[in-house]
């Protein structure tokens, strides 16, 4: 049976390429930002360790689903559902999970280019400082020497007062995202793939390195992995699991997306493994990276999502050749946006080319151009429009701003809904037998996978659903 549609001629060059861009993919800002955001909130090490179950025992099974509605699909996330659920004897009315999916991607691209674009400012910043550093001959000072730490918090909140400043790095970030995607699988996202990953190992396990010598990784060490379960309340087992969905791009259609580009081969169950214990050490890597040098310099881990731009710089400060280290790690957080921002543009751009029938640039730049527009709307949230509140009508939403809205929206509603509904119809609707060969599981990998996906992923997604829309329920 060949499938036969627009896009079946783009394709990965090879296994190892399509590794590189999932991993892309799955490792973002949620690992370098998100997550140590939450463990330091949620007071670590019971977070993270429940974190750590929920990616094994949930996640992975729908990356493994993910991708194998991709591997037999060849096409776009719509088209590819569809035709799983005509080779399983199940209605296309499924292929509506493919195009929440593209919806939510495309709306948690507009505010991720907002987030990346505050980190290009800020490796901006500390490109300059580190250039003054080195033409003043002291190329390994701490960074922004000679300011308080009332003056470097303060840039934050000069930079969300400044819409120009906040457009323009948004856009410079929009414009690199979309002119890879315009190139296409093989030239534009593989490429990038293949040169920034390798580069992003390295500096995460230098970073990792310098926070050890120069930094409390004991401190850090205990933080992160001592658990008191008494801190394990349901918020925070919420938090982690919505947490498990985002950091592996779950319920996007993303690995649809990617998994269609396969073009030969099985054995997609160590492929979705590795995909899943990269990310995870990632995540951990970064905390490992990010609360030493929080902790040596005696500043609160809990300071939430301002940790990475207003504590880090002054921590960096304090800490010798922080200067140079400052400037790596924010250029580290920028690979890592740009190669989950690709693949959140490409799916509705597939879409696009597979169910609209438009050329590849043309898809990109309709899709990019939109979320480009709704992300505007939500930086100017955060100084013209500081009182809009999009949701005001709806409890959960009522005193949320412009961006946290579109990101509490996709987060809590969207990202589930996608993930259960994947999880029902690879557990229930999709044909045993297409799902024996083509993922090429083991028997008891297979029964395993069966009964997580069937049982496990759709109560556990229905949980995170339900508390995160009605926080008063438990
Ligand atoms: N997984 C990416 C990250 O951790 C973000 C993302 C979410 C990408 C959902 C695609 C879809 O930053």
């Amino acid at each position: 049976m060949v499938a036969t549609t627009t896009s079946t001629s783009e394709g990965w060059s090879s296994r190892s390429a399509f590794i590189l861009a999932a991993i892309g993919a799955a490792v973002g800002l949620g690992n370098i930002w998100r997550f140590p955001t939450l463990a330091g909130e949620s007071g670590g090490g019971a977070f993270v360790i429940f974190y750590i179950a929920c990616v094994f025992l949930l996640g992975l099974p729908l990356v493994l689903s993910e991708i194998f509605i991709g591997r037999v699909g060849q096409t776009d996330a719509v088209g590819s559902i569809r035709r799983v659920a005509a080779q399983s004897q199940s209605s296309q009315s499924w292929s509506i999970f493919g195009a929440i999916g593209a919806l939510a991607a495309f709306l948690i691209l507009s505010f991720y280019s907002v987030v990346a674009g505050w980190v290009l400012y800020y490796a901006g910043i500390m490109g300059a400082d580190l250039v003054q550093a080195v033409m003043e001959g002291d190329p390994f000072r701490g960074a922004l020497a000679g300011e308080s730490q009332a003056q470097i918090q303060q840039r934050l909140g000069d930079m969300f007062a400044n819409p120009g400043l906040l457009i323009t790095m948004h856009f410079l970030f929009m414009g690199a995202t979309l002119y890879i995607i315009a190139r296409g699988v093989h030239s534009g996202i593989e490429k990038v793939a293949t040169y920034l990953m390798p580069a992003f190992f390295v500096l995460l396990v230098g970073l990792v390195i310098y926070g050890s010598v120069e930094g409390d990784m004991g401190g850090a060490m205990s933080f992160l992995f001592t658990p008191d379960w008494s801190k394990l309340t349901p918020q925070v087992m919420n938090a982690a699991l919505g947490q498990a969905l985002f950091s592996l791009s779950l319920g996007v259609a993303g690995l649809i997306t990617y998994g269609s580009y396969i073009k030969e081969g099985s054995g997609l169950g160590p492929t979705s493994a590795m995909i899943a214990i990269a990310d995870t050490g990632v995540a951990l890597l970064a905390g490992l990276m990010i609360f030493p040098i929080v902790l040596a310099v005696g500043l609160d881990p809990a300071a939430g999502p301002t940790l990475v731009f207003q504590t880090l710089p002054f921590a960096f400060q304090t800490m010798p050749a922080g200067a140079l280290f400052g400037f790596l790690f924010f250029v580290l957080i920028l690979v890592a946006a740009i190669t989950s921002s690709i693949s959140l543009l490409e799916v509705p751009t597939a879409y696009g080319i597979g169910e609209r029938g438009w050329s590849r640039p043309k898809s990109a730049l309709i899709f990019g151009g939109g979320a480009f527009l709704i992300g505007i709307a939500c930086l100017l949230g955060y100084n013209v429009w500081a009182d809009v509140r999009p949701l005001w009508f709806w409890p959960l939403f009522e005193n949320t701003d412009i961006l946290d809205t579109v990101d509490g929206f996709t987060g809590k509603v969207m990202l589930p809904v996608g993930a259960l509904l994947t999880s029902l119809f690879i557990g229930w609707k999709a044909d045993e037998n297409l799902l024996r060969t083509t993922t090429g599981l083991s028997p008891w990998a297979f029964t395993l996978w069966r009964f997580l996906i069937a049982w496990l992923c759709p109560l556990a997604v229905a949980i995170i659903l339900v508390t995160g829309l009605f926080p008063g329920i438990l």
